[in-house]
């Protein structure tokens, strides 16, 4: 045990940033260069080679699988898709007009509630709640909106890869190899990213040795917020009363003028583009082009033009929120399903961390906060007030 003294004066660093208090080898983010990988790996090669089934066994198991470890992964990510009618039963009683992902948290948490082996934090109990959740995320999101639209929610299938079963449960048509490769790239794109804010709530939550499901829950809850993955909502949100790219010079001048922010630019870490946000785009340009170009995609675009002589000498470039709406909006979801779709992705990384911090560091995580206010007051009676 460390004495308190040879700690020294604490570190001030308002919201934490640029702070390490654990290590990982999970993600890297080189925020100067723009550059991303897993467990190594540059995003760019797992974008294109690589499928989430496998991104989430390599955040799991900090390797990549070998083929036979794949084929029984995906066995039992298929395995555990299922949740009980029951449950299902219960998430038609929430309210149409919450926000899904106030929905999607209640949801976990009920699907926690239930499960008998919550308590259990042994590392093969933490793995096998890890699957079951990471496979279960898109049959909840998907039944949510199903029940949000009044319709009743479609099991899961099989025979379909991951994205393929989700786009499936979420439309209620199979997606043409196009599609399920796109939404494939999308929640490969969102799988992990560092001590983002929604990890770093998951590990605070998960070191009190508190249950996984309240350290997914608690995830979900920092995700929602438009500062981090409630952006990608926002971001076709706040285009919608631009008629066309050519009056987006004007909008955005009057934007800086009021010093609003442009919902998707920005990043705590990246001071270059972000380069989720540049596959992410590319892919973006290529739907839309299939299907004749749309108004918010050239409205994004003239964004970005503008951005790049206003907030680029500042390091501010479009994140991965910037064009994802636009993918998600062309494979026929709607707005506010955006930040659950995110989550989707995003278990397999909440996951991922608790797991390796449970085995490596597994230390109470309680920062300071520094005090500014008087000592030593007197006590005044309330009468005396
Ligand atoms: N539009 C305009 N100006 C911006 C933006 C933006 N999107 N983002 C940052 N700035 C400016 C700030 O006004 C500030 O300028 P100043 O120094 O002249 O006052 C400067 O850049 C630094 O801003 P901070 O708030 O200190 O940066 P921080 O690291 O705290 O913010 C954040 C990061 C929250 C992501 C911010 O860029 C933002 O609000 N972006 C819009 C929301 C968004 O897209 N969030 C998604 C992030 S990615 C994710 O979580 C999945």
């Amino acid at each position: 045990m460390k004495d308190i003294k040879e700690l020294g004066e604490p570190v001030f660093s308002r919201g934490l940033e640029n702070i390490y208090f654990t290590q990982t080898e999970l993600s890297y983010i080189d925020g100067k260069a723009g550059k991303l990988y897993y467990v190594g790996i540059p995003i760019e090669e797992l974008a294109e080679k690589s499928s989430f089934e496998e991104v989430a066994f390599l955040l799991l198991h900090r390797r990549l699988p070998t083929k036979k470890e794949l084929e029984e992964f995906d066995r039992k990510l298929k395995e555990n898709r299922r949740v009980r009618v029951e449950k299902i039963a219960s998430f038609a009683n929430y309210p149409r007009d919450a926000h899904p992902m106030a929905a999607l948290r209640t949801a976990i948490s009920e699907i926690g509630l239930f499960d008998p082996t919550a308590e259990d934090l042994s590392p093969e109990s933490l793995y096998e709640k890890s699957v079951s959740l990471i496979a279960k995320f898109p049959t909840v999101v998907a039944a949510l909106r199903r029940l949000r639209e009044g319709k009743l929610p479609i099991e899961p299938r099989d025979d379909l890869s991951h994205a393929a079963n989700f786009f499936y449960m979420m439309n209620g048509y199979e997606p043409s190899p196009e599609q399920e490769r796109a939404l494939d790239v999308a929640l490969i794109l969102h799988a992990d990213h560092g001590m983002n804010a929604s990890t770093f709530t998951a590990l605070v939550i998960a070191a009190t040795d508190s249950d996984i499901y309240s350290a997914i829950v608690g995830a979900i809850g920092a995700l929602k917020g438009p500062r981090h993955g409630g952006a990608n909502e926002r971001v076709l949100k706040m285009i919608r009363d631009i008629e066309s790219p050519e009056q987006v010079p004007e909008w955005f001048k009057q934007k800086l003028e009021k010093k609003e922010r442009i919902m998707g630019m920005g990043h705590r870490v990246y001071k270059a583009y972000d380069p989720r946000a540049r596959i992410l785009k590319r892919y973006a340009a290529e739907m839309v082009k299939a299907h004749g170009m749309s108004r918010e995609y050239e409205i994004l675009v003239a964004i970005e033009k503008e951005a790049e002589k206003y907030l680029a000498p500042k390091g501010i470039y479009p994140n991965v929120d910037f064009y994802s709406g636009v993918v998600y909006s062309d494979l026929g979801f709607p707005i506010e399903f955006f930040t659950p779709i995110f989550a989707v992705a995003r278990v397999a990384g909440w996951t991922a961390h608790i797991l390796e911090y449970k085995e490596k560091d597994d230390r109470l995580i309680r920062p300071r906060a520094q005090y500014t206010g008087e000592l030593d007051k007197p006590y005044v009676p309330v009468d005396e007030r």
